[in-house]
């Protein structure tokens, strides 16, 4: 059956590709360390679950409104206040089916054809998918391990042409976990205000980071009405399956996009409702936990990585992942044959080695390849060694 010409232009997400291939393997009986993941190995806390349960027993098992129940738009006000020092009303805000599913309905409500939005590369991957099928023109800006893969304000003043109406940024950053300074997103904050620019801001991992900074819409507070906040369960509370993500934004955007959800997913599940309120406005030290405990497996990867020839990284400061530029091994040769692209060693080291990552390719970065360090140390140090292995085996 011939599919829309809409769809024809979009990538499936290369983070599940690689993922699929790996459980794959698995299912040959084939040992395969997965650092493709790009979620936390930590259970979802237990009373977190608690809350589900009970929500379950109160029979809380209908509709909701669609943006979410006042419990959860309070909760994420909550969070907004407590985290981030911002000021959000329940009409502000909305719960959708996910961070990426937020992020899908405020692109959808945003933009128009044609419209351009600075994306600095490496991206996540599904940024340009979803803006290309909003209608939107990436304007990619490549930044550069050198400078830590993070945007200048310089570099952003000058991506911004006649058609460009916003930005999106993400810090700390999936895939490379590079993560702004105060002084670096306020700078950012300025051009984006003198320049008219919306910011969409996926601040998804921003509690996975040793280095917590001010966020950007209270570094500029003049940004407000032009400011979207994407956030969500997943990552910070270990909830990815649970699919609750939310946006705070102006009144007239939230009113638009809740016109659009009640015409697709409806509420997100009134069950997982329950568990993410308690998540945003209950105890927050097993996130304080987690944050941790990626910080020192941080260290383990940066340390093993770092004594690899020819592997090049670019310390980060946050997320569960690293992106180094394996670019160097391009043009040797390994059991299958020449190595040419970051996708022909991911393979490679899934084939050969039993470790699944994610090419660089479809985070706009081709010489660097995603592990993710959402395993347990043990894993994370076989993983290393055999990619250390697998690497010094190419010729
Ligand atoms: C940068 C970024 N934003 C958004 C999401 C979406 O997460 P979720 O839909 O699970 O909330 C992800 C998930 O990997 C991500 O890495």
């Amino acid at each position: 059956m011939k599919s829309s010409r809409r769809l024809g232009a979009v990538k499936p997400s290369a983070t599940f590709a690689m993922a699929a291939e790996a459980t794959a393997l698995r299912k040959q009986g084939r040992d395969v360390v997965d650092l493709s993941v790009g979620e936390p190995d930590f259970d979802t806390p237990e009373h977190i679950k608690a809350a589900a349960r009970e929500a379950l027993a109160r029979g809380q098992t209908k509709y909701t409104p669609i943006g979410g129940t006042d419990e959860l738009k309070d909760a994420i006000t909550t969070k907004l206040r407590r985290d981030n020092g911002l000021e959000y009303g329940r009409a502000e805000v909305m719960a959708s089916c996910g961070g990426k599913h937020a992020l899908y309905t405020a692109f959808q409500a945003l933009f128009d054809e044609g419209d351009e939005v600075v994306l600095p590369a490496p991206y996540w991957v599904s940024y340009p998918e979803m803006l290309v099928l909003a209608g939107a023109v990436p304007r990619v800006v490549t930044t550069t391990a050198a400078r830590g893969f993070r945007m200048s304000a310089e570099e952003l003043d000058g991506a911004i042409g006649p058609r460009t109406v916003a930005v999106i940024l993400n810090s700390p950053s999936n895939p490379t976990g590079a993560a702004y300074s105060s002084d670096e997103l306020a700078a950012l904050g300025r051009v984006a205000l003198r320049r008219k620019l919306l910011v969409v801001t996926d601040d998804i991992y921003e509690r996975l980071t040793a280095h917590p900074v001010a966020h950007i819409g209270t570094l500029v507070p003049e940004l407000r009405p032009n400011l979207v906040v994407i956030n969500s369960v997943s990552k910070s509370y270990a909830m990815t399956g649970w699919r609750i993500g939310y946006t705070a934004a102006p009144a007239e955007l939230i009113r638009a996009m809740t016109t659009l959800q009640g015409q697709s997913t409806t509420n997100p599940t009134s069950i997982a409702q329950a568990a993410a309120a308690v998540a945003l406005s209950g105890p927050q030290e097993s996130v304080a936990a987690m944050a941790r405990e990626f910080t020192e497996r941080l260290q383990l990867m940066v340390a093993g990585l770092g004594a690899m020839p020819d592997v090049r990284l670019a310390p980060p400061q946050g997320a569960f992942y690293v992106f180094p530029d394996v670019s160097a091994y391009f043009g040797r040769r390994g059991p299958d044959g020449p190595i040419a692209t970051a996708t022909d060693l991911s393979m490679c080291l899934l084939r050969h080695a039993g470790v699944a990552s994610v090419p660089g390719e479809g985070f706009g970065a081709p010489a660097h390849i995603r592990i993710s360090y959402a395993a347990s140390r043990a894993l994370l140090a076989e993983g290393l060694t055999r990619i250390r292995d697998a690497l010094a085996a190419l010729h």
